[in-house]
């Protein structure tokens, strides 16, 4: 039986129908406006539309970047566009006649790597994602932890620094604003106002105006220091944060997904040196894997899907 999974992120929403074993069978993408949230909903209702038309579809999830309630149908809060206390479920589903679930961007992407990704095979799986934000997901016994309110696993608000710097959930500190792209991307910025390693990015800003993803991107993947340097300091908030999560959490894996992941173990070994810096309890306790996610992309789709209709099914 088909679901239909909708990703909803800063920039894009991404759909798909996707099979029981997480295969994506048509796929659709649209720009979106930032700050603009009606037009967000009426683009994921066009695209549920176009992609359930002349298909069985059991039902639809859509995944959200924000904090969720534990109804699934309303977004309490979401730090990156100007959603507050959203009925999105209900303004969904008054427009289209098929089963809604609502899901976090990082649950659905974190749940998609566990049930056919890098998680598959351990019950017990930590998944960050680096991208605009940092989101989480916590696979604990071979389930998704929700909390009491809906909304844990919302690690990217872990406060790393105290009085740090301000982040878009309202507090300061939180590792999205050390181990994001956003943050990246100032520190890459950092590194090219100081000159030295950072030439090679202080000039691609002076030739396209600013520093963006793509650029730093194509710097890490030919190798400039500079923006090695960037990915490394990043790499190293990254792995303090597993450090803290590990005692709470004691997952088998943790496995990162998000834009920056491509990097792959340009990220993953800085992440892994300063995790064992930091860990309590250091050589006395098993020690969890490090991974790339395998499903990058169609992760969130994928995974809002599954869920959706392992929902419609257990009804
Ligand atoms: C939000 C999360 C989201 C993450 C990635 C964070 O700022 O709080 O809900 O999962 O960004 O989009
Ligand atoms: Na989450
Ligand atoms: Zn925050």
């Amino acid at each position: 039986m088909h679901a239909i999974g909708i990703d909803i992120g800063g920039t894009k929403i991404a759909g798909a129908v996707v099979d029981e074993s997480g295969t994506v069978i048509a796929e659709e993408r649209v720009a979106t406006v930032a700050g603009e949230s009606d037009a967000v909903i009426d683009a994921v209702v066009d695209m549920v539309t176009s992609l359930s038309s002349g298909r069985d579809i059991i039902a639809a999830g859509v995944a959200a970047p924000g904090f969720i309630d534990s109804e699934q149908s309303t977004v309490y809060y979401t730090p990156n566009i100007a959603w507050r206390n959203e009925p999105l479920k209900e303004r969904l589903a008054a427009r289209l006649g098929i089963e809604i679930t609502i899901d976090n961007d990082a649950n659905a992407a974190g749940w998609a790597e566990y049930r056919f990704g890098a998680g598959r095979g351990f019950s017990d799986m930590t998944m960050l994602t680096i991208g605009t934000g940092v989101g989480g997901a916590v696979v604990s016994h071979g389930s998704l932890f929700r909390g009491g309110f809906g909304a844990a696993g919302e690690l990217g608000h872990m406060r790393v620094v105290p009085e740090g710097l301000p982040c878009g959930c309202g507090a300061r500190g939180c590792i999205e604003q050390y181990g994001s792209g956003r943050a990246l991307l100032r520190m890459a910025g950092e590194i090219a106002d100081v000159g030295g390693v950072g030439l090679a990015l202080a000039e691609a800003r002076r030739q396209h105006g600013e520093l963006t993803g793509t650029i730093v991107g194509e710097l890490i993947a030919a190798g400039d220091p500079g923006a090695l340097h960037a990915l490394e300091q990043l790499g190293h908030w990254l792995g303090q944060a597993c450090a803290s999560l590990s005692p709470i959490l004691d997952p088998h894996v943790f496995v990162f997904g998000g834009g920056v992941s491509v990097s792959g173990d340009l990220l993953l070994d800085p992440v892994k040196e300063s995790f064992r810096q930091h860990v309590p309890a250091r050589g006395y306790r098993p020690e969890p894997e490090f991974r790339i996610a395998e499903l990058v992309n169609d992760a969130g789709m994928v995974g809002a899907a599954d869920l959706a209709r392992l929902h419609a099914t257990a009804r």
